[in-house]
């Protein structure tokens, strides 16, 4: 009889997970010639960040019996190619702090993030390319079916700026794309390493789907509740930027009259200044537009939960019970 991971045996090998993953991003890039290029991808990569997505591959990968070394190309290569996607996030939402420190366009420029950016992403795809597998064709086809449907998403992130009348379906479209298809595509990646079945493979990316609707919508709303020194990102700038976030929809839904009005021109003006982010934080509050968005993440959290409990027991599932629960309460 199998018995379950504590909670602290979870925590534990979340962290060895990590400390790996770490590791081996610290010996990625070792070029040194041009400064401009390398210097920055650099600068990115030892950033830090939760390592979410490696960790998410390399258990995804674990439950299917997979060692971690043979994972760890794919691993690297997620994360990789997430950090290319941040680069130009920050660009396109005229971010200037991320993970405590400046964008890299803004303590380089703009070139160098675009330029730095498009490496990160050469350097993941010669990382997948690592793998030790059968199914390489496969690999690069979930990997490939990820990258259209994260610029596809950013696109309607950008697109939802300047649209006035963006309807809760077509943020959760939007959202599927930009973040989930990026956990999906870890999560199946990792089951494709280990020969998972196509309904096996499907749960993976279900999985993903829950995980990511939940990670974004608390994405959105720490961005104006979290706390400015632990999140690393600028309190606030959803709103100063005109994001159609899912706290923006539901206030938009929910507030009548001159606070219907209030938000209204909000939308209307293509965001706030800084200097009101306080007062939309205290309106959307009292419309309970906040808990609204707490509750949100509790289900799809839920939801996640449900379908990883479908996975073949062992102490990869309860980890991934466990990092739901654990990213249900982050705050950062
Ligand atoms: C930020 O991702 C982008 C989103 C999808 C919201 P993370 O919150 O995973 O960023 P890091 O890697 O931990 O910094
Ligand atoms: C997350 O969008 C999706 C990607 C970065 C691809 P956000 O714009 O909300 O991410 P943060 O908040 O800048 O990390
Ligand atoms: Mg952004
Ligand atoms: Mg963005
Ligand atoms: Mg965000």
């Amino acid at each position: 009889m199998q018995v379950a991971l504590t909670p602290r045996q979870c925590a534990q090998h979340v962290d060895g997970l990590r400390t790996r993953v770490e590791e081996s991003l610290g010996t990625l890039v070792s070029a040194t010639q041009p400064v401009e290029l390398y210097e920055p991808a650099r600068y990115v990569l030892a950033g830090g960040g939760k390592r979410l997505r490696p960790v998410l591959l390399l258990l995804a990968a674990e439950a299917f019996d997979v060692e971690v070394n043979r994972a760890m190309p794919a691993a690297l290569a997620v994360e990789v190619f997430h950090n290319f996607t941040l680069v130009h996030d920050d660009v396109m939402d005229h971010a200037s702090t991320r993970r405590g420190r400046p964008t890299v366009h803004t303590a380089w420029d703009e070139s160098t993030a675009i330029l730095s950016g498009d490496l990160l992403m050469g350097l993941s795809y010669d990382l997948l390319a690592q793998s030790q597998t059968d199914g390489l064709a496969d690999l690069m086809s979930v990997f490939n079916r990820m990258v259209v449907a994260l610029c596809e998403g950013q696109a309607y992130d950008k697109q939802f700026e300047s649209q006035p009348d963006v309807e809760l379906t077509a943020y959760f479209d939007m959202i599927d794309r930009k973040t989930a298809a990026l956990l999906q595509a870890a999560l199946e990646l990792g089951g494709v390493l280990g020969g998972a079945d196509r309904n096996q493979r499907q749960t993976l990316r279900s999985i993903g789907k829950e995980l990511g609707r939940a990670f974004q919508i608390q994405d959105d709303l720490l961005d104006l509740v979290a706390d400015d020194a632990r999140w690393g990102k600028s309190i606030g700038g959803d709103l100063v930027e005109g994001k159609k976030t899912y706290l923006l929809l539901h206030a938009l839904e929910r507030a009548e009259g001159d606070m219907r009005a209030w938000f209204q021109r909000v939308v209307a003006e293509g965001g706030l200044p800084q200097a009101r982010v306080d007062e939309a934080r205290a309106r959307m509050e009292r419309l309970g537009v906040l808990d609204a968005a707490r509750r949100a993440v509790d289900a799809h959290s839920r939801a996640a939960q449900e379908q990883i409990a479908l996975l073949p027991s062992g102490a990869a599932v309860d980890t991934l019970l466990w990092l739901v629960e654990r990213l249900r309460a982050r705050l950062h």
